[in-house]
């Protein structure tokens, strides 16, 4: 993988405008370091990351005409502010054009925009890369998200998430219903987390009971590392 990542980078640096390219590269690194944090594969987060926005270069009709020829459906919202579908288009793009075929990358890749309920690990890692990355200046709340990221995140996708929404109603965009789909499932999954977390405090750790699945393996997880930081 590492020779299509150089090969990838060299390409966005040809395509994308100077400012689009710096971009690409904060996102790529700071996916990357998501992933060392979350125990992700480092070449997929950094692959994603450097192709994210491979379709940002296009206006808004050329975007369109594109989906249109390639079938890709495009919605209500959509269709009313088009620069959405660069994350659609740029999935097609990875795909067709830089040879990806990860379907965890194309996801990532098309979510990135909007995020999407049920998110995987790498959807997340892109979509608050995108948010976070050290180029970005002027998005509210960016100490905070930059540190809350490295700690839950889960809860950085949410509070992103949250802030998007309400700027959006506050200017009265149009607010795309899959980002609204995304923040009420993320909402539902940070409430899952601290349950979680909750039911852990309260256990004895003398109880053998374990439960099932990858709540489960998490519960396991954290307990033997609370347990040897005590030890510790
Ligand atoms: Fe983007
Ligand atoms: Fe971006």
């Amino acid at each position: 993988m590492y020779e299509s990542i150089i090969s990838v980078r060299k390409a966005m640096q040809k395509k994308l405008e100077p400012h689009r390219y710096e971009h690409t590269l904060g996102v790529a690194a700071t996916a990357q370091a998501l992933a060392m944090r979350y125990g992700y594969d480092l070449e997929k987060a950094e692959l994603a990351g450097l192709l994210h926005d491979c379709a940002k270069r296009f206006d808004a009709p050329t975007m369109l005409k594109k989906c249109e020829k390639r079938g890709i459906a495009v919605s209500e919202s959509e269709q009313n502010d088009p620069s959405l579908l660069h994350a659609k288009l740029g999935a097609w793009y990875a795909k067709h054009k830089y040879g990806v075929d990860d379907a965890e990358i194309l996801s990532a890749i098309a979510c990135h925009t909007t995020g999407k309920p049920n998110m995987s690990l790498l959807d997340k890692i892109i979509y608050v890369a995108d948010y976070i990355e050290p180029r970005r200046d002027r998005a509210p709340n960016l100490t905070e998200y930059r540190k809350l990221a490295f700690i839950d995140l889960d809860a950085a996708c949410l509070a992103i998430m949250e802030s998007i929404l309400s700027y959006l109603k506050s200017e009265g965009k149009t607010i795309d219903t899959m980002t609204v789909a995304a923040c009420v499932d993320m909402r539902r999954a940070v409430k899952e987390n601290k349950d979680i977390r909750r039911a852990e405090t309260s256990a004895v750790p003398e109880n053998k009971e374990e439960s099932t699945g990858e709540s489960g393996k998490r519960n396991r997880k954290t307990r033997s590392r609370s347990f040897g930081r005590k030890k510790g």
